[in-house]
Parts: C-alpha cells; structure tokens; sequence
C-alpha cells in the first residue's frame, strides 16, 4: 500500500485535480507510473532510448534507475539524481549538496566524488516545476537547458498522466521515516518463544557487542559533525547512536501479529535486526511488508519465499533453498535426472514439507521426470516395508528423502539388505540437525547430503577470526552459525547507515544493500552473500556432499556452491 510511504500525519503535497480524482487515488496511479512503467489507461508508458529507439516503458520505469526511494545512485561516474519531489522542486546548486537542506552551504565538497565537469557546476540547475519537469521527460531538457544523457529515457506521457506522476513524485520520500532523530536510530530485534536460551544468547550478544562498539566510536564523528566545516558535516552526518529494542513474543503465533503492532505503536522503530523465531518467520514477515519495515538477515530456516516481496532480507530461502538445490543437482546429473522416475518422500506439519515444495517447483521447470510422492502423517514413521514398495512400485532413480535421523537410520537398513547400487538417496543436512550417524560406512556412497552452508575446509580461517572477536568481546561461543549471521549483519550495518547520509528513508536503508558488492570476507558460514536490487535471498547456493569413510567422516563435495 502507497499510503504507509508518506509520513503519517504530514500534509501531502496538493495535487492538480484530474478528472475529479482524489489526492489518494493519484498517489496509487501515479505509484503505478513509477515502479510498473503502466499508465492509468493501463497501456504501458511509451519510452524512447538511445537513437529513437521505441521502447516498452514497463522495462524502463523510473524505479529500475531511481529506485523506489526516489533517491537514485551512483554507480562509477553514472550518476542518477534523485527525483523526489523534495529535491526536483529545490534549485540544486552543487554536488555533493543534493538535498535542499545544505543547498544553502555554497558551492564546494564535490571532492567526495570525482565528477565531470557539468556536474560541478556552482548552480547545476534551478528548480523544477510542473511545466518544467513534464518537459525534461517528453524532451530531455532541463530547466538550465541542459541536454541529459541519453541514460536518461524520453516518454510519452500526457498533461493527466504527468500530473499523476509528478504528485507522486512530490510525496517521495518527504520526511525521514519514524524511529529516527538528530542524535539516535532505533531498531528492534524480535525473539519468540520456543527459542532456546542458548540461541537467543548467540544471537543477542553479538547484537548488542556491534551496536555498543558502534556507539563508542561515533561519539566523537557526532562532536566533529557539529564542529567541522560543512563538507564534514554531510560525512559525518549519518552518524547517529543506535539503539536496540527487543521485541519479545509469546504464545500463539497467530496472536504474534498484535504483539508486533502493539511494540511498534509504542515506540516506532526504523528496521529490524536480526530476530529469532520458533517455526516459520511469517508473521514477522508479514507485519514488516504491511509496516514498510525493513527486516535484516532474521535467523531463520522458515522465511517467505516471494520473488516480490520487499522488506525483509534473508540470509537464504532455508529448506526451500535446499529442495531447490537438489532438483537442481539432479538435473545435472545424467542417470538421475533427465528420465528417470524420482520418490519424494516427506512429512506433513514439518520443514520437511518445504523442502519438498523447494525440490517440486524447481524440479516442474524441468517438466521432463515425473516425481512420485508419499506424504507421511505427522507421526507416521518410515518403515522398510514402505521403502520396499515404493522401490517396486516406481524403480526410481533416486530417493528424496526429507525426513529425520530415525527414517535415515531405517533407510541405511533396508539399504544394507538389497543391491545398493542401483539407488540414489538424497537428504537435508539441516533437517538432520547435522547429525549424520545413522548413516553407517556401508550405504555412505549412496547417500547424498544437501548442506547450505559453507564447508569446514574452506572457512577456517574466517571461523578464527570470528572466535577471536567474540573473545576479545568476552562471548562465549553458544552458537557459531548464529553468532556468525549476526557478526555478518553488525559489519554491514555502518555502511548501509552511512549511504544514507542524512535521508533516513526506509527504502532508501534497503536500497544500500542491494547496491552492496558481493561478500565472502565477513561471512564465515556462507561461501559468499551476493545483492542485487530487489533480491532478497543473499546466499545464493548450497553444496551437495557425501560422508567419507571412518569415525569422522570428512565432507565430500559433489557440486559447487551455486547449481545451475
Ligand atoms: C534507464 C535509467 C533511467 C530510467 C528508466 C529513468 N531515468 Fe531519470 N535519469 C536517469 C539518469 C542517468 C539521469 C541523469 C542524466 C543526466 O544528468 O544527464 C536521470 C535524470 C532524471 C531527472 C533529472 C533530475 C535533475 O535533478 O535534473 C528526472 C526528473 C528524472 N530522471 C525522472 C525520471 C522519471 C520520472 C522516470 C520514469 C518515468 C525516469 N527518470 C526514468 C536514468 C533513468
């Protein structure tokens, strides 16, 4: 919904009525104009791009360039102003400067960047009204005259529309979002019941440890930013201390939603942190797309899978991501994959179930294999006799096996008794707990693991310095997958802040991090995190492997990180 963008209780901007509209039913149309390119008629909107090149608008709409917030990037020497209203409507007088507030500090600082010439111009444009603005997007000139770059598109776009558009624009990101102040940012982090002492501790002391070592050192950037000159002042001045609400829920997770509404009304917070929950992290999910609450890196196995989705950030898609993997992994294989029947075999009520959702969606793409399943009731156990008649019935190819250590135990016994070599087992590290001792020397060669994270032989190092750090912070090592998720999330959490400068916009905050680089360095369970703008699952792959021999097997790897 467009209207939680706007600043509650603020005026909105007044529109040029069209058509006897609403302020609000412009705003939806006009949103619609900006992220989907699709004008009110519902045609998309006409663009023109290099050389007069007609082009479908809904691939080029301002959102693709702007970015929801309206504030734009830079990315090398593009530069792609922002366009809310705030800013088009004021003159801009000097990069560096591009929001109205410091516009009056004069020419200079355009140090931060290395620019061309045309943008370091003292007075770079006056500001935009209605006439001028429709001008700019029909012809590409602005009110200074200036020709833009052809990165800029031209549209089609009529006197009704245009005003749809331009009052939308005007409504952008107006004020900072709730749960920011001169001196502070508030975030919370949620910890249900069910979690366990020892998790809750993992992920909260290293919570904490980041923000208390980040409140020490902006201290003195905050005395600097009000002392220094005013090209230290913009530096500087994203720095603000951090606070950290923790938001505990309990009983059902249907009475969670409540809870959530009753914190947040309480004490607005600008995003979440981290958080914890027993079972799925929907409710939370779903209470921070309704807020327009950014949600970053929960721990969780259980998120929400949605291409479109906006507001929370995920380490990865969980057990979907390993179903996922495993269809993947499969298709690749020639002997498996291509014609043969597969058994899917899971659990109903259980994160086994999401898994085999994982493993079917990505399976269907491949429409070639059908997929035999066997759903099993909550408490209904594997038995060798089950095994044994859906092996005759379906002389699969392989075996997905979404289920706990007990089924794997019977599976390595029917398995001990027949022709193994015709059989291929797949199974979820996680969902074991990685646990893997019911799988006995003799069937390790048919049984294949998905494992989500990165392998013992390749992070050691990034494991030390993550002990180390929690050493020197006097934490106890409880949990390190945790501890490393977290240690992960207070390493980013300056510069997702710092991009901000002073434009403490929500959309703008999750933005910083789909223009983030790839990481490998600061992550120790993940081989690497990668962004992109709207991508919300930032571990991208998971291994398959195999146990080796012996008392403590070692992990084989049969695929690389990311399957294709
Ligand atoms: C393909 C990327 C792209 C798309 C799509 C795009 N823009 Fe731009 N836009 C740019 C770039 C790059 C510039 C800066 C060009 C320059 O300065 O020469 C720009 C500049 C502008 C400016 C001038 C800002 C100023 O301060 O003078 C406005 C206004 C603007 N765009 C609005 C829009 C709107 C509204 C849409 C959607 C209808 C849109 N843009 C779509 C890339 C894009």
């Amino acid at each position: 919904m467009v209207l939680f963008a706007l600043t509650p209780g603020l005026a909105m901007a007044e529109p040029t009525p069209v058509d006897g509209l609403t302020s609000e039913q412009m705003l939806v149309l006009g949103e619609r104009i900006y992220r989907q390119g699709i004008l009110p008629n519902g045609e998309p909107i006409k663009a023109v791009v290099s050389a007069d090149v007609p082009v479908n608008g809904e691939m080029f709409s301002c959102v693709n360039c702007h970015q929801r917030s309206g504030l734009g990037s830079i990315e090398g020497s593009v530069i792609t102003w922002p366009v809310n209203g705030k800013e088009l409507y004021t003159p801009r007088r000097r990069t560096g400067a591009w929001h109205a507030a410091r516009e009056k500090q004069g020419p200079g600082a355009t140090q931060r960047w290395s620019l061309p010439a045309q943008y370091q111009a003292a007075d770079a444009r006056p500001a935009y009204t209605d006439e001028t603005l429709a001008k700019l997007l029909r012809e590409g000139i602005d009110p200074a005259g200036r020709m833009l770059e052809r990165g800029m598109p031209r549209y089609q776009i009529n006197d009704s529309d245009m005003a749809m558009l331009s009052h939308y624009l005007k409504n952008l990101s107006t004020e900072n979002d709730e749960g920011v102040d001169e001196n502070r940012i508030r975030f919370a982090t949620v910890v249900t019941e069910g979690v366990s002492a020892k998790d809750r501790q993992a992920m909260l002391a290293v919570l904490k440890a980041h923000i208390e070592t980040h409140n020490t050192q902006t201290r003195p950037h905050q005395r600097r930013a009000s002392a220094g000159p005013f090209y230290k002042t913009e530096k500087y001045g994203a720095y603000r201390l951090f606070e950290l609400d923790i938001w505990e829920l309990t009983g059902a997770p249907e009475t969670w939603r409540a809870q959530l509404d009753n914190y947040y009304r309480q004490n607005p917070v600008f995003a979440m942190l981290g958080g914890i929950a027993s079972g799925s992290w929907a409710p939370v999910h779903h209470f921070c797309e309704d807020r327009e609450l950014p949600c970053l890196f929960p721990v969780t196995d259980q998120p929400v899978v949605s291409d479109s989705d906006w507001y929370t950030l995920y380490y990865s898609k969980g057990f979907y991501q390993e179903g996922e993997a495993a269809a993947r992994y499969l298709r690749t294989t020639p002997d498996t994959g291509r014609k043969n029947k597969l058994v899917q075999i899971y659990r109903a009520g259980n994160n086994s179930v999401l898994l085999a959702q994982g493993f079917r969606k990505t399976f269907a793409n491949n429409g070639v294999t059908s997929i035999a399943e066997k759903k099993l009731a909550v408490d209904e156990p594997l038995t060798e006799k089950l095994l044994q008649e859906l092996f005759e019935a379906q002389q699969p190819a392989a075996v997905l096996l979404w289920l706990d250590r007990a089924d794997l135990a019977t599976t390595t016994q029917w398995l001990a008794k027949r022709d193994r070599q015709s059989v291929t087992v797949l199974a979820s590290w996680s969902l074991l707990d990685g646990d893997t001792s019911a799988i006995a020397e003799t069937v390790r060669d048919n049984i294949y693991l998905t494992y989500p994270r990165d392998l013992p032989e390749s992070n050691a190092k990034k494991i030390s310095v993550l002990k180390r750090w929690l050493k020197i912070r006097k934490i106890p090592v409880t949990n390190l997958d945790i501890q490393s998720q977290m240690y992960f999330l207070g390493w980013m959490l300056p510069g997702a802040i710092s991009h901000m400068r002073s434009e403490f916009f929500r959309d703008y905050f999750i933005e910083s991090f789909d223009m983030m680089r790839d990481q490998d360095y600061a992550i120790a369970v993940f081989p690497r995190l990668t962004f992109g703008p709207g991508q919300r699952y930032a571990a991208k792959g998971c291994y398959i492997v195999q146990l080796g021999q012996g008392e403590q097997p070692a992990l084989i790897k049969k695929s690389e990180w990311i399957i294709h």
